[in-house]
């Protein structure tokens, strides 16, 4: 008897997944790492948080294949990319990553669509939601550093920059909970 309940394009199609949300946790990563060598030890935190939400969203897909009798598989990570030339260029690159990444969540939406399999249709919603938060996240790095004065800004702009993100939240509101008294 098949107990799987995924189909094999489906279990690729996941596990590919998987692997594509550990090398965005090993970018964000390297990007801590190079803002920590820069000495904005308030970005390099506020990347490397985001790096353990990355790993976090592996495991998510992990165990969703696991919980529906399929064979999860741990693959090879890429080596993350090149370090950013300066601060405008890491958030870019942060938000481009963020984008790529929602066009392969997409990707399987549109898989599950196409089998008719509800499951995982439900269960990646969840990604999606997510990926509006990310994205706005990532937006909202490059409209900080815009405020501060981008490639120009003084190290003090710079130094409140890093300190604010430092404490940054993880999670930003979604648009579904904004009402007329509170829109923003
Ligand atoms: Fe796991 Fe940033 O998406």
């Amino acid at each position: 008897m098949n107990t799987n309940r995924l189909s094999p394009q489906m279990q690729e199609a996941l596990i590919k997944q998987m692997t594509k949300e550990a090398h965005a946790s090993q970018i964000f990563l390297s990007y801590g790492c190079w803002a920590d060598v820069k000495g904005y030890g308030g970005i390099a935190n506020f990347l490397y948080r985001h790096s353990q939400e990355e790993r976090n969203h592996m495991i998510k897909f992990m165990r969703y294949i696991l919980d529906r009798g399929g064979e999860a598989r741990v693959e090879a990570i890429p080596a993350p990319p090149e370090n950013p030339f300066n601060l405008t260029d890491a958030f870019n690159k942060v938000f481009e990553h963020e984008v790529d990444n929602t066009t392969a969540i997409y990707e399987i939406v549109n898989l599950s669509f196409e089998e008719k399999d509800w499951a995982t249709w439900n269960f990646m919603q969840w990604f999606v939601k997510e990926q509006i938060e990310e994205e706005k996240l990532a937006l909202e790095l490059i409209d900080k550093l815009k405020i501060a004065g981008g490639d120009s800004a003084s190290d003090e702009s710079l130094f409140t920059l890093d300190k604010a993100l430092e404490s940054a939240p993880d999670d930003v509101s979604l648009p579904q909970e904004a009402t007329a008294e509170n829109p923003s």
